[in-house]
């Protein structure tokens, strides 16, 4: 008998074999486009740290959202940048904010349009962290942030968000987010937890694009550690049993195998964030004509779903549809 020279490539030959046999689908219902809001008329500024993208003001963001409307994209997720910080993050709370400001015109304008709101405090605060400190401490408080955290995420479904997606890393914000929403009459509104949000080098881009760098210290003392896997799991769980509808790993490629566990262990609804250090990344070697661009870009985003991610938040939402229809 012959050797079986050809086995495993026969499925391999044609554009349709191929498409019958193949395991993940992309499509750009599964992407969500992050879009920074910035306080002020008239801006449009380009991040320079991120080609391609923009921080607008509410009336161009109405603008661009157009598009993405239509673009059959999962959702947008926005993330303010205020006209003032102060030490206890106001402007994330406030009824006349400049994200709840964002999602009132966002909604009024794509009423059908999904749109996320990130509910943190670090783009508000005057040093930057993602809480809030106890008189003359320089230890991140947990609890009264996590107050503060659910007033923000109050007022994001008051304005009208759908869903909002805490990403501060603060202990128990879940449970207290989820049950002040409900007692607040927003008992649909679902919450995306960030739940294993690792204190990365690849947030680089976006602390220009949102101001949010700390004056002082880092985020270690309330993000996870990258030598972390199972602490991963533990985090994914606890955001389960406080009410978490969807979880979230980030960054996404880096911690694939992250994405892969928790997907295994929770069987929950999962994001991965492809961050913006990833996506700067892309785009400086695509830029410098190493890369093929979006054949680069689909294979990334393609392996994230493959480890497990259901939708991906990704500052290619926009073209990649673009390019996946
Ligand atoms: C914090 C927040 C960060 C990102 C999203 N929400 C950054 C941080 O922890 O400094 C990073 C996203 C990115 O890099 O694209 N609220």
């Amino acid at each position: 008998m012959a050797f079986p020279a050809t086995r495993m490539r026969r499925m391999r030959r044609t554009d349709t074999l191929r498409g019958l046999v193949r395991e993940t689908e992309l499509s750009p219902q599964h992407l969500i486009q992050p879009l920074f809001v910035v306080a002020g008329e008239g801006i449009r500024e380009e991040v320079p740290s991120m080609p391609g993208i923009e921080r607008f003001s509410i009336s161009n963001l109405v603008e661009e959202a157009a598009d993405i409307a239509v673009a059959g994209i999962g959702a947008v997720l926005l993330f303010g940048i205020p006209a003032a910080k102060d030490e206890v993050g106001s402007g994330a709370y406030d009824d006349e904010g400049v994200v709840q400001m964002a999602v009132r015109a966002l909604k009024e304008a794509h009423p059908k349009l999904t749109v996320m709101t990130d509910v943190c405090l670090c783009e508000y605060t005057s040093h930057g962290h993602c809480g809030i400190f106890r008189g003359g401490s320089h230890e991140v408080d947990n609890d009264l942030s996590v107050e503060l955290l659910a007033k923000t995420a109050i007022s994001h479904a008051e304005a009208g968000a759908d869903v909002v997606a805490p990403s501060d890393m603060m202990d128990g914000r879940i449970g207290s987010i989820r049950y002040q929403m409900d007692e607040e009459g927003h008992a649909g509104v679902p919450i995306v937890a960030y739940s294993a949000k690792y204190a990365s080098a690849f947030y680089g881009p976006f602390r220009d694009a949102a101001e949010s760098t700390p004056e002082f210290g880092d985020r270690r003392g309330y993000q996870m550690d990258p030598a972390n896997a199972a602490e991963a799991v533990r985090e994914a769980e606890l955001d389960l049993d406080e009410g978490a509808d969807m979880l979230m790993v980030k960054p996404a490629v880096p911690y694939l195998d992250i994405v892969r566990r928790v997907k295994d262990a929770t069987g929950a609804p999962l994001a991965a964030y492809h961050v913006s250090g990833e996506y700067s990344m892309l785009k400086a070697a695509a830029a410098n004509g190493w890369i093929d661009e979006r054949v680069a870009v689909v294979e990334t985003l393609t392996s994230i779903r493959r480890a497990g991610a259901d939708a991906i938040v990704t500052y290619y939402a926009k073209e990649a549809a673009a390019w996946l229809r």
